[in-house]
């Protein structure tokens, strides 16, 4: 049985994380706060106390104890989620992975590299050279962690090209709840021999085990990337233009949607300038020859801002990538990641402020996105309650639109209650058994995704 979640832990256990993973890296009391709070400040837990193991050995020996003292578990990578899944909600111990950041050389010959679960998102692609890069491209990747990453496969802004996260991992290393060590890092392109359980760890969520490594493909690094910004009427038009640039250039690497809304706030705020009129904005961004002439091409006459230089494609990707703050100078946002078939992506931009304000009129929002995934932000900043009426709202549409609650951050603490709308008795009850499987115990991310 797992122990109710305690405000200490018995001495006698701390000492023996202690002498583990040593005194310095089992953190109690103050030390503890960085670790229990995300950084919306939507989540805030309590930690009794935190563990920074500093290789797989240790994950599995602290994984030992935990289980054998029946103490829950919350693995935390660079604590960028953003639905609440690394947090200690209910006074677990958090187990950070920060300390695993062994990055091996890269393998030339396969494009591969072998990444400690606490290796930033960064670090990988500044490790892959000049002529290879990490496929996921995340803005808080100097601080997202590899772990972090598979354990919730990241999307991004350039999954259309790339996929997300599970499209990139060839292999894991994860230790189990109860210390046994899994190792599947030979990054074989071809490899059928049984269940393909690094695919079935990656967007996990801290629930089956503790990803310690993980084995990446590495993608060709885009050559010349040119990024432009196209002002637009509304989501429709956004829409259109993602799709025609889907077919008409071939290199296209982004088509990421925001709003003047968004930017307006940004702009009181930070001071950044909206580069072009129009309701809504569509940057683009595509590599490889012709890639300017494509977007200029498509731009056609309408309201452009073109960027080719590392520093100008900077000043254009901050509009997008700076999005996340802005609900966050306004108060404390919910963060509804949703998505729905391509068909429907323009009732869904268009409809979600109205259906928001029904559940709460002075609700504020701000919406972004990855318009060629289907994929909507709704960041919304509640005036009412926050009290399940807004996501009631959000997802009831999104569902009946045929789309998903989570496009990208995870169930998490956030959606749990609301799996039901997206996900069948049957298939919550196949959940069950998976994670009873790997977890018997149920010590790992206990409250995250329905049990
Ligand atoms: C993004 O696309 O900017 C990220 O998913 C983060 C967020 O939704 O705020
Ligand atoms: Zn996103």
């Amino acid at each position: 049985m797992t122990r109710p979640p305690a405000a200490e832990l018995p001495p006698a256990l701390l000492r023996e994380f202690a002498s583990v993973v040593g005194g310095a890296h089992v953190l109690t009391g103050d030390a503890t706060a960085g670790y229990a709070v995300d950084w919306t400040g939507r989540f805030r837990g309590h930690a009794p106390a935190v563990l920074r193991p500093a290789d797989t050995g240790q994950v599995a020996a602290v994984l030992s104890l935990c289980r054998e003292a029946g103490v829950p578990v919350v693995p935390q990578g660079g604590n960028t989620g953003l639905a609440g899944g690394g947090i200690p909600g209910h006074g677990e111990v958090v187990l950070s992975v920060a300390r695993l950041d062994r990055l091996a050389p890269v393998d030339a010959d396969a494009g591969q590299v072998t990444a400690g679960a606490g290796v930033s998102l960064q670090q990988v692609s500044d490790a892959a050279g000049p002529g290879l890069d990490l496929g996921v491209l995340i803005a808080s990747r100097g601080t997202a962690t590899v772990g972090g990453a598979v354990a919730t496969n990241a999307g991004g802004l350039r999954v259309l090209r790339y996929g997300s996260m599970r499209d990139q991992v060839r292999g894991v290393e994860a230790v189990l709840a109860d210390g046994t060590v899994l190792s599947h890092l030979a990054g074989l392109v071809k490899d059928n021999t049984g269940y393909d359980y690094p695919g079935l760890l990656t967007g996990s969520e801290g629930t089956l085990a503790v990803i310690t490594a993980a084995r990446i493909q590495l993608v060709p690094r885009p050559a010349a990337p040119v990024t432009a910004v196209i002002g637009l009427g509304g989501p429709a038009e956004v829409h259109d233009l993602a799709r025609a640039a889907l077919r008409a250039v071939p290199g296209l690497l982004s088509a990421e949607f925001f709003t003047r809304a968004g930017l307006d706030v940004l702009a009181g705020h930070t001071g950044l300038v909206p580069p072009l009129p129009g309701p809504a904005f569509l940057l683009l961004e595509a590599a490889g020859p012709g890639a300017a002439a494509d977007l200029a091409a498509l731009a056609g006459d309408r309201p452009a801002a073109v960027g080719a230089t590392a520093a100008e494609r900077a000043r254009l990707w901050a509009f997008r990538e700076r999005m996340p703050e802005a609900a966050g100078f306004l108060g404390v946002p919910l963060k509804l990641d949703v998505s729905v078939p391509a068909a429907r992506w323009v009732t869904l931009a268009t409809g979600i402020g109205a259906v928001a304000r029904a559940a709460d009129p002075g609700a504020q929002v701000i919406v972004y996105g990855h318009v060629a995934d289907g994929n909507l932000h709704v960041n919304l900043v509640p005036a009412a309650e926050a009290d399940g009426r807004h996501e009631d709202a959000v997802f009831g549409f999104v569902a009946s639109l045929g789309g998903s609650i989570s496009a990208e951050h995870g169930i998490g603490a956030l959606k749990a209650r609301w799996l039901p709308l997206v996900r069948s008795a049957a298939e919550r009850a196949l959940f069950a058994r998976i994670r009873a499987a790997f977890d018997p115990a149920g010590i790992l991310n206990p409250y995250v995704l329905p049990r």
